[in-house]
């Protein structure tokens, strides 16, 4: 039995292929297409997947998508109806997607099969498109691949058809609705909007996050108005916005701006205004997120929980939950945005509608594409650049790291996932306070305040931070041990955390192993992990890599065995 899982036309659209209810790959588009976040049919990616295991489409049994467009048109009409004739705004351009109209992107979902036509797909005959809710997709995404028997699951984002947050209960192959939070409330548009008001752009929710550390509580007693606990859910007071009417062409109305003043332009300042506002936006979704994970406890008292949806990679707010020591065990999907929907679609059609039994548990998220040597040695002799072959490749490359230098590092297959866990990674050393600025300036090319990352030995996690739970894929932050953030001031933030990634030998063992070769060298076991790209989709092609090293300043660029210097 092979399952294609696939997502497209929101943001985040990728695929994967279920092979006899193992995940056998997974890819992002945007790797692919090099546009970030991309919303297009994942052409590529499907193209990709069917090559990599030598398969047809006539191999495909099931496509699975999880989005039920005729479920949205239901609740848009409502909408339109109840707030026109603002709400034709709805239809504009960019107002549900980044480029095409409601009515484009509709049409395009309604006609599944014609995409595959257009993309140069021949579809079989006895292949079923099979249509899944959202939420359901995002929460079988976590639990159906959890080590779990049994769990209360939350999943959260901008909004699925009209919901935007699902809690639900897991147990065997089955998924449960407990409670559904429908449009206008959603916790993903609201911290969207609050994003757009201090100057970044959709999609950046992340760099709201950082700021927030930065925050006084000025505005806290302000935003209770704006977003306050309701019974068992919460309210967004739509007042002071008109996402409902304009959609992400406008998320903020003019009270709120006459309230807080004009929303800080993208290359303008960041006072010290818009980082209060980023702080009451940050402490009032952790202060619903918790209202709602007490809720789910109360109605579904299991011992184990999982996370899910855009809001998910909010890892403050995972902390937080973490720290409430509610639940004994936390699965986080790691790849929480709705490109996780295409694995969590395919997972839900094989185990709960098929009723086989699950057998799969997600542990391994380096599921994308890898090169061979000789491809690799290829477009190093193309580019005419000097390189070496290491015998000692941990050995030698911890050196580098710990003589100051910053490296690019690309090893076998891509991890999926918004984060580079040490495969498509720049790596440096985390006890140089001036690295930071170094990374800003050479590649990165990021606002300075924004904190990197450590990866380290998870053996030594608690050495280090404050943490009950392991962050495999780096999407939980932990407060830094107070007596070692001089130790490690290039991945501490202002706030003393940090967002770990725990590395551990039997998931990524080059990594851990070069991580261990630096602590054998230093004393240190961290090393500064921050995604391969500069601002671009992370990169997946080993010419990406060598394109991106030779348009920065990096001093290094590893590509499995090679070592090229600058
Ligand atoms: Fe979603």
């Amino acid at each position: 039995m092979l399952i294609l899982g696939i997502f497209a036309y929101q943001h985040d659209a990728s695929a994967c292929l279920i092979e006899n209810g193992k995940l056998i790959s997974f890819i992002e588009e945007e790797r692919l297409n090099r546009e970030r976040h991309s919303a297009a049919f994942p052409e590529l990616s499907i193209k990709y997947l069917l090559k990599q295991h030598n398969k047809t489409l006539d191999d495909i049994n099931y496509v699975t998508i999880c989005w039920k467009p005729g479920l949205e048109i239901i609740s848009n009409f409502v909408n339109v109806v109840k707030n026109f004739p603002k709400s034709l705004n709805l239809i504009k351009a960019g107002a549900t997607q980044n480029e095409i109209s409601l009515v484009s992107r509709l049409k395009k979902q309604f006609n599944l099969k014609e995409q595959f036509k257009k993309s140069g797909f021949k579809l079989n005959k006895k292949t079923k498109i099979i249509e899944i809710e959202h939420h359901i997709g995002h929460a079988a995404s976590a639990f159906l691949v959890s080590e779990f028997e049994e769990s209360a699951i939350i999943t959260w984002d901008g909004r699925g058809e009209n919901t935007s947050v699902l809690l639900s209960k897991g147990s065997g192959n089955q998924i449960t609705k407990l409670k559904e939070i429908k449009i206008p409330e959603s916790l993903g548009i609201f911290y969207s909007a609050i994003t757009t008001y201090v100057g970044f752009k959709l999609f950046d929710e992340g760099k709201t996050m950082g700021l927030s550390a930065f925050g006084t509580d000025k505005y806290l007693k302000d935003f209770d108005d704006i977003i306050y606990k309701y019974e068992n859910s919460f309210k967004i007071n739509q007042k002071y916005f008109t996402y409902m009417t304009h959609g992400r062409n406008k998320y903020l109305s003019d009270l709120f701006v006459s309230k807080f003043g004009p929303p800080r332009k993208y290359n303008e300042k960041i006072t010290q205004h818009y980082m209060d506002i980023a702080y009451a936006a940050q402490k009032k979704l952790e202060e619903i997120g918790i209202h709602l994970v007490k809720y789910l406890k109360k109605i579904c008292p299991s011992e184990n929980l999982c996370i899910t949806g855009g809001v998910a990679l909010n890892c403050i707010m995972n902390q937080k939950i973490s720290e409430t020591n509610l639940f004994k065990n936390i699965f986080i999907q790691p790849i929480a945005s709705d490109a996780g929907t295409s694995i969590g679609g395919a997972y839900y059609l094989y185990n709960s509608i098929l009723d086989y039994k699950r057998s799969y548990e997600f542990k391994n998220i380096y599921l994308g594409p890898s090169y061979s040597e000789t491809e690799i040695e290829e477009y190093l002799t193309n580019k005419k650049l000097k390189y070496s072959k290491s015998e000692n490749l941990f050995l030698e490359t911890a050196k580098i790291l710990s003589e100051g230098k910053i490296i690019g590092w690309f090893q076998d297959k891509m991890e999926g996932g918004p984060r580079a866990l040490g495969n498509r990674s720049i790596l440096a050393d985390p006890r140089n306070e001036n690295i930071k600025e170094k990374l800003n300036t050479i590649v990165k090319k990021r606002e300075s305040y924004r904190p990197f990352a450590p990866a380290v030995l998870n053996e030594d996690k608690n050495t280090f931070f404050k943490m009950n739970y392991d962050s495999d894929y780096m999407i939980l932050s932990a407060d830094v041990v107070n007596d070692k953030k001089k130790l490690i001031p290039a991945v501490t933030h202002v706030d003393g955390t940090a967002r770990v990634q725990t590395v551990k030998k039997d998931l990524n063992y080059k990594f851990w192993s070069l991580i261990n070769e630096f602590k054998n060298l230093t004393g240190m076991p961290i090393l500064l992990n921050t995604s391969f790209n500069e601002n671009e989709p992370i990169v997946c092609h080993p010419k990406e890599a060598i394109e991106c090293f030779l348009r920065t300043d990096l001093d290094f660029l590893i590509l499995q065995n090679f070592i090229v210097k600058k």
